[in-house]
């Protein structure tokens, strides 16, 4: 028998469940004001509003999986992982047929109807109820249920707080089956704790794919036993670095990615991309190439400079024999249905030579009873029935669709729609994650233009192979299987307008992700998930905004972009007086002087006034940082751009030499200026120590706390 929720009414407690459990859920203060209803992100199919206080977890909530099956289970027991640190509750995960009291119940035996992923959610006074048709949709709706309660729950550690989910009932199911994230470690390299890292990140929002661009002319990151050299020497080198012994994943590491992926309910789509991007293996396996020797491994920036030699048929051979050995290997590690065969970027190739790779490799893929996935480009060769992929063109594309001048894409797109092919939307100037916000954005690049959030979020992809105005859309919508973003990652460093230097700042590749991902990559998960019609940018953003406090709470070091109205003083939005300590050690104007011109320091926190600064956010984002005993501005002085300027107190004048970029990174934000775009820096933790703009390093003393 299967527990149904109603609202209102009290749980009738089954004896089924051998624990003494209350007879009444939390009491709620009569007075208590209803909550905010939750910003769900992607918005569900149906959410309605209930009434009453809500659900309020405590240690005594159970978590109740109405079925024996271990994938129910372990989805009951992710949440209690979920939920242990910031609650501090270690809740007990029970069984049995029939609901307790005070619990968040999981009950895979919903209807059919639900499809694999699609789940119901009820909450009110005496528990929450999720219910989906097995273990998948049952993990979807927890994803929802941890944005009904507070964003402390992504917390780390222990937080104080009611874990309050407030009255609700939701009914959802995704638009599209396949919602990716690409993520490019050839190019920079991510070791394997920060890719289990993304993957949870992008699970909350209910991606269901992690596409891993595996191989690029800069790197070969996944060992293949029977081709050492691949790692040896295709894998020494990322954009930007060379040297690397261990910038790739073992089979064993894979297999970790692969399993921790699965624990998430997310495919790993491996991509061995070719016969372009392909210099790392031409520089380990010399009979790939032309003269039978092999290329110099690359570290720079440019596309497009490689192919396998298929001039000739011994090459062609030895090219054949190379993929199968390849594909062999990594469709043995994959538990999932596709392998990803790029095709992309191949402008040296003749069309004869193009085919002869692609029908090399989706032999290769077929023999291992895999799906071959593709860039757009594949579309011009013969594929196997059921192939899949993945369009990357942009509106100079769509502007052309219809007139005689037709693009290139365009005409690729039609020999894939021609031949049957189903379709992932990933349209570089909406899904690609690594185009530059706007002109502020350190990382990435620009030759797709800005995608700020808004275009990130405002694209259907049912007409987005179609003209500008929406109409005639050359992949007909029933053969469109998804979205995907990709977080390309071969300008993952500050200062990318240009190329880099010895001054060049290098994130760890997650400080990269998180910035380009977030907000972005909730935005396309809502285009994957959610109904057309149920999505609107205005009412997005407002849902949006709520969840900075959520990424603060995590960690995750998103952008604040100046389009959303985040909440403060616990979002990013920073108004009010705080203080801003690094190393223990907080901004200062010594002696508490009221001169302009006095020079910041960092000296011991005491909670003076001349340590506390009115934060107060500009039009463009930025704030002005005014000191609480002298009533003055913190400002570069002179409105230098240099490197080293001192920062003192002056004047408020708004120019911006006086407004500061705030930028949450791990530990705490960064301040750029906003004229110089150079860091807040202090010299030392010692006291006294003098405070200038420096060209972002990475160093601690460059991180605030802002309390
Ligand atoms: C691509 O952006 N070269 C697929």
């Amino acid at each position: 028998m299967h527990w149904s929720f109603r609202r209102g009414r009290r749980l009738v407690v089954l004896a089924s469940v051998a624990v003494t459990l209350p007879l009444t859920a939390v009491p709620s203060p009569a007075s208590a004001a209803p909550a905010p209803a939750a910003a769900v992100v992607p918005q569900p199919v149906s959410q309605l509003a209930g009434q009453g206080p809500g659900f309020t977890l405590t240690a005594a909530t159970r978590i109740a999986v109405l079925s024996g099956d271990s994938a129910s289970v372990g989805v009951g027991t992710y949440l209690a992982d979920l939920l242990a640190p910031a609650t501090g509750y270690t809740l007990q995960v029970v069984g049995g047929t029939s609901a307790p009291a005070n619990a968040v119940v999981l009950d895979p035996g919903g209807p059919e109807s639900l499809g694999a992923e699609g789940y119901t959610l009820s909450s009110g006074g005496s528990g929450v109820v999720v219910r989906a048709r097995g273990a998948q949709g049952l993990f979807r709706g927890v994803q929802t249920l941890r944005q009904l309660l507070p964003a402390a729950v992504e917390s780390r550690t222990r937080q104080s707080a009611s874990w309050t989910v407030a009255p609700t009932e939701i009914s959802d199911s995704p638009r599209y089956e396949y919602r990716g994230v690409m993520l490019d470690v050839a190019r920079r390299f991510f070791p394997v704790a920060q890719v289990k890292r993304y993957i949870d990140e992008a699970a909350a929002y209910k991606i269901n794919k992690l596409h891993l661009h595996l191989t690029d002319d800069q790197g070969w990151r996944i060992a293949v036993d029977a081709l050492p050299n691949l790692t040896k020497v295709g894998a020494s080198t990322q954009s930007g670095f060379t040297g690397g012994t261990d910038w790739y994943y073992t089979a064993a590491d894979y297999r970790e990615i692969v399993s921790y992926a699965a624990s998430r309910f997310m495919t790993v789509v491996p991509e061995i991309d070719g016969p372009g991007h392909t210099r790392s293996a031409l520089a380990s396996v010399p009979e790939l190439n032309c003269d039978d020797r092999a290329k110099a491994p690359y570290s720079g920036f440019d596309v497009g400079i490689s192919l396998y030699c298929l001039s000739d048929q011994k090459h062609k051979d030895a090219t054949r024999s190379f993929l199968q050995t390849v594909i062999k290997a990594v469709a043995a590690l994959t538990p999932g249905p596709y392998i990803h065969l790029g095709g992309d970027e191949t402008p040296q190739a003749t069309s004869e030579q193009y085919d002869s790779y692609v029908k090399a490799a989706a032999d290769a893929t077929a023999a291992e009873k895999k799906t071959v996935m593709g860039w757009h480009q594949l579309g011009q060769s013969p594929l196997p029935a059921g192939s899949l992929l993945q369009y990357w063109g942009e509106d100079s594309d769509r502007r052309s669709i219809g007139t005689t001048t037709e693009t290139t894409s365009v005409g690729e797109v039609r020999k894939g729609v021609a031949q049957g092919a189903g379709f992932i939307m990933s349209p570089s100037d909406h899904a690609y994650l690594d185009m530059k916000y706007d002109a502020s954005t350190p990382y990435g690049l620009s030759w797709s233009g800005y995608v700020p959030v808004q275009r990130s979020y405002e694209w259907d992809p049912a007409t987005v192979t179609g003209k500008l105005d929406g109409t005639g859309a050359i992949v007909p919508a029933q053969k469109i299987a998804g979205v995907e973003a990709a977080l390309w990652a071969d300008r993952a460093y500050r200062g990318s307008s240009a190329l880099p230097n010895s001054s060049t700042y290098w994130p760890a590749p997650q400080e990269y992700a998180d910035f380009m991902s977030f907000p972005r990559l909730p935005a396309l998960a809502e285009v994957g998930w959610s109904p057309q019609s149920a999505r609107d940018w205005n009412d997005f953003r407002q849902r949006l905004a709520q969840h900075g406090p959520r990424w603060t709470a995590a960690g995750i070091g998103f952008y604040a972009a100046p389009d959303i109205a985040w909440p403060g003083p616990s979002g990013t939005g920073l108004d009010g007086v705080h203080t801003l300590t690094t190393g223990g050690k907080a901004l200062d104007v010594p002696g508490s002087s009221t001169v302009p011109g006095t020079r910041l320091v960092t000296w011991t926190a005491h909670g003076g006034a001349n340590q506390k600064w009115s934060f107060t956010r500009q039009s463009d984002g930025t704030y002005t940082l005014v000191n609480q005993a002298s009533g003055l501005c913190a400002d570069v002085s002179g409105g230098s751009t240099s490197a080293g300027a001192a920062v003192a107190q002056w004047t408020c004048t708004g120019n911006t030499n006086q407004r500061w970029t705030a930028t949450p990174v791990s530990g705490g934000y960064t301040l750029a200026s906003a004229k110089s775009g150079l860091l807040l820096t202090t010299a030392s933790t010692a006291d006294d120590a003098l405070v200038t703009q420096q060209a972002a390093s990475g160093s601690a003393l460059q991180r605030w706390t802002i309390g």
